[in-house]
């Protein structure tokens, strides 16, 4: 089903009729498909269902372009990004192409999808821009944190079981709680993975997080966790680039501390609730789904 929307994909490429664009998307890695796959699972595999995991795919394409211009990220899923290879305005350019095609396409499914679909890509960009705010400072505010995250990442997600459902005729009060749970989880695992895997397996480097001065949910409970002066030690790393020293005293005291553990549980929780809440549906594959995300290692 997912190759249905990689063709619809390609098709609302082909018809902007440029063959640089068809170039350039041809160089993008396809990714999970997560949302793609979280709409055919709750809606099937109708023409507009298509169409919609192929618009809400496109959107984070684009978001994923600029993202790696505004973190300077080098490394995409294993390969180098495409504002590392093309430079920073032909990724921003790109981008731009594929989310305004993906909007007026999504015009033409349906006047709630549409609202649904572009209302989440509004809280998407203040997320971005909140998590660009929120580097800026040494936040320790877990509100803050997961308030972010739920704009930057699930709101997308939230908004695709939403979709879904109401193109399915499902409840979307519950998808859309289920889809929220699974996207802000989502986002603690990306988050504790950039901590506790390697460059190798991630596709980019890891323990950028920091570097880049985000202070994601293990970083806040491990200055909760620290004694005055090693909480001041890790206040003084942030935002720099670290020595392989640094990193090893990092990971130490994350690990004394059990850190990973408590975020990781708190991802659980959601990702717990977001199963119950798809069981009582008899929703078999989508609580799968949900049990694939948090025992994923990349
Ligand atoms: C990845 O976060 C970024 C996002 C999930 C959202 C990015 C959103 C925008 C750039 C807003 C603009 C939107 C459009 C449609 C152009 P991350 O940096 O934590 O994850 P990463 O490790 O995968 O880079
Ligand atoms: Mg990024």
């Amino acid at each position: 089903m997912l190759s249905a929307v990689e063709r619809k994909i390609e098709q609302f490429i082909v018809d902007l009729n440029d063959k640089e664009v068809r170039a350039l998307y041809s160089k993008l890695p396809h990714g999970k498909r997560l949302r793609a796959k979280l709409i055919l699972t709750i809606a099937g595999s109708g023409l507009s269902v298509i169409k919609t995991a192929a618009v809400v795919e496109m959107i984070h394409a684009a978001s994923l372009l600029h993202d790696d211009v505004i973190d300077d990220a080098y490394t995409r899923r294993s390969r180098p990004s495409l504002n590392a290879v093309y430079g920073n305005k032909t990724a921003i350019m790109l981008g731009d192409i594929l989310y305004s095609k993906g909007f007026l396409e999504l015009n033409a499914i349906s006047p709630e999808v549409a609202k649904i679909v572009s209302n989440a890509v509004v809280q998407l960009s203040l997320g971005e821009l909140k998590d660009v705010s929120l580097s800026k400072t040494f936040n320790l505010d877990k509100e803050m944190y997961l308030e972010m995250i739920y704009q930057k990442t699930a709101s997308l997600m939230e908004a695709s079981a939403g979709a879904a459902a109401y193109l399915s005729g499902k409840d979307k009060t519950a998808y859309m709680t289920y889809g929220r749970n699974l996207g802000i989880a989502f986002q603690m695992i990306d988050d504790i993975l950039d901590i506790t895997m390697d460059t190798e397996t991630l596709g980019k480097p890891a323990l950028h997080d920091f570097e880049e001065g985000k202070t994601t949910l293990p970083y806040i409970y491990l200055y909760e966790a620290l004694e005055s002066k090693e909480a001041e030690k890790l206040k003084s790393l942030h935002g720099k680039k670290l020595t392989t020293d640094e990193q090893q005293w990092i990971k130490m005291m994350m690990h004394n501390t059990s850190v990973i553990q408590k975020s990781y549980n708190e991802a659980k929780v959601l990702i717990d609730e977001a199963i119950a809440l798809m069981d009582e549906k008899g929703e078999k594959a989508l609580s799968n789904i949900a049990i694939a995300m948090i025992e994923r290692n990349f």
